[in-house]
């Protein structure tokens, strides 16, 4: 049996990601980068090390970009992906994916991000044996999540999805172990008031029908990349612990703490301070990189400083003084502009926020 035996993974991967516009208007906000990986991907390396050898993954409108982005790596997974069309609902999906789910599984929405894997707790799985284990952890903000009553020997009592009142601070996190019998669950369940079929609903439909639901606590962190803040805490909590690899040049440029700077890189009279990663055949002149900035590929950055931010792929940043704090989408082109009168001269898509 590997590691965390599991055989079949469930993987969302569908949504429309509104929360996220307008990133998310040409992108699915499953393959945002974080620490220049799509969330995603950290997903389907948590179910292969669990052991996963089938992944399904649900797909919605934007499936051709999702199945390309996950194609364009080899994975030690056969890996096959399962039309939603629209959201329906975390259970829909369930019904989506029936059936592809013959046997025990996890189920892992595509834009959870977790420190450590789930192989501990696909472990405590098959060693307790229920119809169903749930993970839980501590948040300030349980109005957000799922959340868990449970009485004090551990155990759940009732779930509820995003209350007013939470009747704890535990949260669900977005990752399932189930057997087959959540199917049914699913079938018996019927559209909330957002009118979708509710995983947490189909949870207690099983705790009500005397089947047994089992919880398992997350100790480290773990995140939920919702919000455009929620990507860059995750963003700061990957690049924490990457080590340090330059295969890029440098020239009159320092180099300072643990940098990821990739093949056909160039750095030129500047200073790139870790922990930070700056992705392929990419141009940094004049600037400063400092701590917690990803850099996609392909990106020029000119007299400019950036910090605490996520820079994507194709980026064209000049004279733009310094940035924090800032989640840059693709191919965006920032530059002073040259012109008088001084002044802000802005292109702007709708839903975006800029901070002067
Ligand atoms: O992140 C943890 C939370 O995830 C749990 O605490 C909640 O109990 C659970 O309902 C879920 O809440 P969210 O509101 O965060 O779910 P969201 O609608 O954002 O969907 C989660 C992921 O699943 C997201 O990557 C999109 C995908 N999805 C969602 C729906 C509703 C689908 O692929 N299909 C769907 O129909």
């Amino acid at each position: 049996m590997p590691r965390g035996g599991f055989v079949k993974a469930l993987i969302l991967s569908g949504g429309s990601g509104t929360r996220l516009r307008p990133l998310t208007y040409s992108q699915q906000k499953q393959l945002i980068p974080i620490a220049n990986k799509p969330v995603l991907f950290y997903a389907i390396e948590d179910v292969i090390e669990a052991g996963a050898k089938d992944i399904g993954i649900i797909v919605g409108p934007n499936k051709e970009q999702v199945a390309e982005t996950v194609m364009s790596e080899d994975w030690n997974a056969n890996i096959e992906f399962l039309y939603q069309g629209d959201p329906r609902g975390l259970a829909q999906t369930i019904l989506v994916a029936e059936d592809f789910l013959d046997d025990d599984f996890v189920m892992y929405l595509g834009d959870n991000i977790l420190k450590g894997g789930i192989v501990e707790h696909a472990e405590r799985f098959h060693s307790l044996n229920p119809d169903s284990l749930v993970m839980l952890t501590q948040v300030a903000d349980p109005q957000r999540f799922g959340v868990a009553d449970i009485d004090d020997s551990g155990k759940i009592k009732r779930l509820v999805e995003k209350p007013n009142v939470p009747p704890s601070n535990y949260a669900l996190v977005g990752i399932y172990f189930f057997k087959q019998v959540i199917i049914d669950a699913c079938h018996q369940i019927k559209p909330s008031w957002r009118n979708e079929l509710e995983i947490t609903d189909a949870i207690q439909w099983l705790i009500e029908n005397g089947y047994r639901v089992e919880a398992s606590i997350v100790s480290s962190w773990w995140k939920d990349t919702g919000k455009p803040e929620d990507i860059l805490e995750a963003n700061r909590l990957i690049l924490d612990d990457i080590m340090p690899k330059n295969m890029g040049t440098t020239d009159n440029s320092r180099i300072i703490g643990r940098a990821v700077i990739d093949l056909g890189t160039s750095i030129s009279n500047s200073i790139v301070k870790g922990p930070c990663c700056i992705g392929k055949d990419c141009k940094v002149i004049d600037s400063y990189i400092g701590p917690y900035t990803s850099i996609g590929k392909g990106c020029q950055i000119k007299e400019t400083e950036i910090e605490d931010s996520i820079i994507m792929d194709g980026s064209n940043i000049m004279n733009a003084g310094r940035i924090v704090e800032s989640l840059v989408g693709r191919n965006v082109r920032i530059r002073e502009s040259d012109g008088k009168p001084k002044g802000h001269r802005l292109i702007i898509g709708d839903n975006s926020e800029i901070m002067l």
